[in-house]
């Protein structure tokens, strides 16, 4: 399976990308959902599958993936039991430095599971390599499309309802040019304004986002009320929910509860009910989203946890 010259270092691993055909030697390295990644013939661009061989044995993977603005993000590192503190975590994770600077990122970021069982080890690898300590970022959530019904019986009356006080939501095709242009605009005025804070900017979230189910609220007199971000990530071959914000005096009204409601209907139209749909959303903001899911859709949730998370950024002058 491995060329000989590879062999030829007994205690230097050697690290390159690894081919659809060599997945099952890596798959017990990465979670089940990211496995069907390892065997994909071609891959996005900036979607890295990187392994660690250490005489001819596969001995680490490292599985990458495009983040937001610029960073990249660290998916999966992951060594073997066998193969632990000879220094292949470091080398596979240099190799990820150095792609990424030469791929023009800014940064380097991790999310990972407070679930985690052996988190203490990678966050001591992250430290070594100058990564920031880590902090409790995010809930995750994961559903199946058509289960976000059940958590939801009255989601078409209560849409109506709140069309009918004014609610007007639209996908970013259905704003056109631009209308997105103006969003754009009002949203950095309203924060520029103190009425809305910092992480309301859709700015980062809203690039390469789902035109169809990515969505912006208005009032009836055309003032902005709040925005949904979707994703699809073929890499993942699921539906992202990254963030999502209200308004703070429509959030009483359940206008966040509104847009919910037409992004699930759209959802299912687009995704089907056996689509996967993902969130993410800050933890621990009042009136916010993590608050409304966790209460609506919590219990129909296939998978839950709270995101820990690092970053590296490059500085400017190449370091
Ligand atoms: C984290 C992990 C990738 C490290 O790989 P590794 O090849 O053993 O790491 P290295 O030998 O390159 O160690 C590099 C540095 O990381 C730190 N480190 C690694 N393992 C450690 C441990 N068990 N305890 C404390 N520090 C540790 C040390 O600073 C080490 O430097 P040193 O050996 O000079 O002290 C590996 O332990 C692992 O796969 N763990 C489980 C998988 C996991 O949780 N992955 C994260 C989610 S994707």
């Amino acid at each position: 399976m491995t060329p000989r010259s590879q062999k030829a270092a007994a205690t230097e691993p050697v690290i390159r990308d690894i081919v659809p055909s060599e997945a099952v030697h890596f798959s017990g390295l990465t979670a089940p959902a990211l496995r069907t990644v390892l065997g994909e013939a071609a891959l996005p661009a900036d979607c890295w599958r990187i392994g660690a061989f250490l005489e001819g044995e596969p001995a680490g993977l490292l599985l990458s993936a495009p983040g937001f603005e610029t960073m990249q993000d660290l998916t999966t590192l992951m060594v073997a039991p066998g193969f632990r503190r000879r220094g292949i975590g470091r080398a596979l994770l240099n190799t990820l430095h150095q792609r990424a600077q030469a791929a023009g990122k800014r940064g380097l970021v991790a999310r990972w599971s407070n679930r985690l069982p052996r988190a203490q080890e990678f966050q001591a690898l992250l430290a070594s390599a100058g990564w920031s300590a880590p902090v409790e970022t995010r809930r995750r959530m994961t559903w199946r499309v058509g289960d976000w019904r059940k958590g939801f019986p009255r989601r078409d009356q209560i849409l109506a309802r709140l069309r009918a006080h004014g609610l007007n939501d639209r996908s970013l095709a259905e704003l056109g040019p631009e209308g997105l242009a103006a969003f754009r605009k009002e949203n950095a005025a309203l924060i520029a304004a103190g009425r809305a804070p910092e992480w309301a900017s859709a700015e980062g979230w809203i690039e390469g986002a789902d035109s169809d189910l990515s969505l912006v609220l208005h009032d009836r007199d055309g003032a902005l009320c709040g925005w949904i971000a979707v994703y699809y990530q073929p890499q993942w071959q699921r539906w992202f929910v990254p963030q999502g914000w209200v308004v703070r005096e429509k959030v009483p009204q359940g206008w966040l509860v509104g847009g919910i409601a037409s992004l699930i209907a759209r959802l299912e139209e687009k995704a089907g009910p056996e689509g996967q749909i993902i969130a993410q959303p800050p933890a621990g903001i009042a009136g916010g989203m993590e608050a409304m899911l966790h209460r609506h859709f919590g219990p129909y949730a296939v998978a839950m946890d709270f995101l820990n998370e690092s970053e590296f950024l490059f500085r400017r002058d190449g370091g």
